[in-house]
C-alpha cells in the first residue's frame, strides 16, 4: 500500500505513525513538504522560548527512520506536485497542511505600515523562510495584540523578553538582533469578550507573570461581574484566578508593562503623517448572552482611542487554498466528513482522500491533539483501504523522475539532518539550541556541496 501525506507538521506526522504501524499490510508512506525542514508549526510556530515543546519532534524523528518512510521536502502541491500525480502514484493521499493564512480584520485602516498579522511576526522570529524579510519596526513604544488567544500570548510575550531570556533560544537570528535594540516598552492585549470568554490556556497566561522585567496589568473593574471560584475546575475558572492575582498585584518595578483588557473590539486602525500606525480605535463591548449560554460581544457605541505605534491581529488562522484540493467555502477548511475528503457542494465521499489535523478542522488544538485524531483517520483509511493495494501503481522511484523532470530539488529526510547538525553547530556559539537558516537557497547549498 502506497500512501502520500503532504505536510510534516505534527498532524501529518502522528497519520505517518499510525499508518506505518499497521500489521495487516506494508505501508510506504511518502511525506512531502512545501519547505525543506520538517515539523510545521513545531519548527514555525511554537514560541522559541518554549524549547520543552519542541521536544516532541524527536518522536517524530523515530517514525522517519522506518525504513518504509520517505520525505519530499522542498515539493510544494499546487505547483511543484499536483494532485492528480498524487492520485497516479499512490493508492491514498492524506492532506495535513495545516492553516497557514491568517484571518482578517476587515476594518479601515488594517493594510497600512506597522499593522501586521502575528503570523508575521511570528514566522519572522521563528525563522520561517517565508517571512524572513518582514519588516519588523520595534522602535515604536507601544503595540496593541488584538485577540485573546495563545497567539497573542505568545507574540506579547516574545516583545517584551529581555535578550537574556531570547538569546539562549532557537529564535531567528535577525529577530534576536532586532529585539536587543527594540524600543517597546507596553504591550496591549485586547480581547473583544470578557476574562472569562478568554481561549488562553492558564499556563501561558501565569507565565505573563513570571517574566523577567515585564510586569502583566489588569484593572481590578476589567473583572468586575466575573465570579472568581476558590477552587478552580475549568480553564475558564484557573484563568480567571491568574487574571485575579494580576489585578491584585501591587504597581510593579519592571521597566516593561503587559496590559490586558477586555471587551473591545478595534473598528479602525488609525495613522500618523507618515501613513503608519498610530493608534487604534476601540468600540467597548458588552456581553450579550444567548439561551444556550454562549455569550458574544456587542458594540455599546462608545469609542476609545489607544494610541499605539505597531498593531498586530493575532485572531486566527484560514486555509490555505490549494489547486485541486476540495475547499468548503464556509467553514474554512478542506471539505470532509470527518476526516474523509468529500465534494465541497454535493458531500459525496471523494475515494481515497483523506485530511488531517488543522486542514480538517480549522486552527484550534494543540500538539497532542493530533495524535488520536490523525490515528482515527487512518482507521478510516484501513476500512476504506483493504482492496487498494492491489491496484497497480507505477514504480516507487517514479516520483523521483517525475520531480527532477520538473526542475524540482528534493531534500530527503538525511538530507534535512545534515541542515539540522549545521544549524547545532551555528547554534553553539550563543549556547543556543540552534541557529535557524532561514533561507531555502542558503539551505540547498548546504545540501549541494556536501
Ligand atoms: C504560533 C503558534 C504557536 C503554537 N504553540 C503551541 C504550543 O506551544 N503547544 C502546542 O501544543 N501547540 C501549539 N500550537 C498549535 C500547534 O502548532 C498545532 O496544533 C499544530 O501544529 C497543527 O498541526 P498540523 O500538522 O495540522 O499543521 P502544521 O503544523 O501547520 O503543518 C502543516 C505543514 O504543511 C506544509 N504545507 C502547507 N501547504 C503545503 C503545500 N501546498 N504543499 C506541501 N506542504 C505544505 C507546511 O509547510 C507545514 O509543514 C501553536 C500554534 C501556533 C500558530
Ligand atoms: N503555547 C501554546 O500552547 C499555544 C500557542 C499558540 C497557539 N496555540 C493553539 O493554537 C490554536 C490557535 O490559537 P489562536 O490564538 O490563533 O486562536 P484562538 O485560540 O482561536 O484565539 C483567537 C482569538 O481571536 C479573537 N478574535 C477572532 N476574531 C476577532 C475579531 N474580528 N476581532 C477581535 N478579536 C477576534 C477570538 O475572540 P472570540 O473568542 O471572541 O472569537 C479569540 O480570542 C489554539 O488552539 C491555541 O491554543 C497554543
Amino acid at each position: 500500500m502506497r500512501v502520500a501525506i503532504i505536510g510534516s507538521g505534527p498532524a501529518g506526522f502522528y497519520a505517518a505513525e499510525a499508518l506505518l504501524k499497521r500489521t495487516d499490510v506494508v505501508v510506504h508512506v511518502d511525506m512531502f513538504d512545501r519547505l525543506p525542514t520538517p515539523y510545521g508549526l513545531v519548527r514555525g510556530g511554537v514560541a522559541p522560548d518554549h524549547q520543552n515543546i519542541k521536544a516532541v519532534t524527536r518522536v517524530y524523528e523515530k517514525t522517519a527512520s522506518r525504513p518504509t518512510f520517505r520525505f519530499f521536502g522542498n515539493v510544494r502541491l499546487g505547483s511543484d506536485i499536483a494532485v492528480e500525480d498524487l492520485r497516479r502514484h499512490y493508492h491514498q493521499i492524506v492532506y495535513a497542511v495545516g492553516n497557514e493564512a491568517d484571518r482578517r480584520l476587515g476594518i479601515p485602516g488594517e493594510g497600512i505600515t506597522r499593522c501586521t498579522p502575528a503570523t508575521v511576526f511570528i514566522g519572522w522570529y521563528n525563522g520561517h523562510p517565508d517571512y524572513r524579510h518582514a519588516k519588523i519596526d520595534l522602535s515604536v513604544s507601544r503595540v496593541a495584540v488584538v485577540g485573546n488567544g495563545n497567539v497573542a500570548v505568545d507574540a506579547a510575550r516574545i516583545l517584551l523578553r529581555t535578550p537574556a531570556e531570547l538569546e539562549k533560544t532557537d529564535i531567528a537570528a535577525h529577530a534576536l538582533e532586532a529585539l536587543r535594540n527594540s524600543r517597546v516598552r507596553e504591550v496591549y492585549i485586547l480581547g473583544r469578550r470578557g476574562p472569562a470568554q478568554a481561549a488562553f490556556t492558564p499556563v501561558e497566561l501565569k507565565e505573563l507573570g513570571e517574566m523577567e522585567d515585564a510586569d502583566p496589568i489588569v484593572d481590578p473593574t476589567e473583572l468586575a461581574g466575573c465570579v472568581v471560584p476558590a477552587e478552580p475546575v475549568s480553564q475558564r475558572d484557573r484563568n480567571l484566578q491568574i487574571l485575579q492575582s494580576f489585578a491584585q498585584r501591587p504597581p510593579g518595578t519592571k521597566s516593561k508593562k503587559l496590559h490586558l483588557r477586555f471587551l473591545v473590539s478595534p473598528v479602525e486602525v488609525l495613522a500618523d503623517a507618515d501613513g503608519k500606525v498610530s493608534g487604534i480605535k476601540l468600540e467597548k463591548n458588552r456581553l450579550e448572552v444567548r439561551p444556550d449560554g454562549t455569550a458574544s460581544a456587542r458594540g455599546t457605541g462608545e469609542t476609545e482611542i489607544l494610541e499605539a505605534g505597531m498593531v498586530l491581529p493575532a485572531i486566527g488562522f484560514s486555509l490555505e487554498r490549494i489547486d485541486g484540493v476540495p475547499y468548503d467555502e464556509k467553514a474554512g477548511i478542506i471539505a470532509n466528513v470527518d476526516g474523509r475528503v468529500v465534494d465541497p457542494v454535493s458531500r459525496a465521499v471523494i475515494a481515497n482522500e483523506y485530511v488531517v489535523g488543522w486542514a480538517r478542522t480549522g486552527a484550534q488544538g494543540l500538539i497532542g491533539t493530533h495524535k488520536a485524531a490523525s490515528a482515527q483517520v487512518a482507521a478510516l483509511m484501513a476500512e476504506d483501504g483493504a482492496a487498494l493495494a492491489a491496484r497497480e501503481l507505477p514504480d516507487r522511484e517514479e516520483i523521483f523522475t517525475l520531480l527532477r523532470e520538473r526542475g524540482v530539488k528534493t531534500v530527503s529526510f538525511s538530507d534535512w539532518k545534515q541542515l539540522d547538525d549545521v544549524e547545532v553547530a551555528r547554534g553553539e556559539r550563543r549556547d543556543a539550541p540552534r541557529d535557524k537558516i532561514v533561507d531555502v537557497e542558503a539551505m540547498l547549498a548546504i545540501l549541494a556541496q556536501s
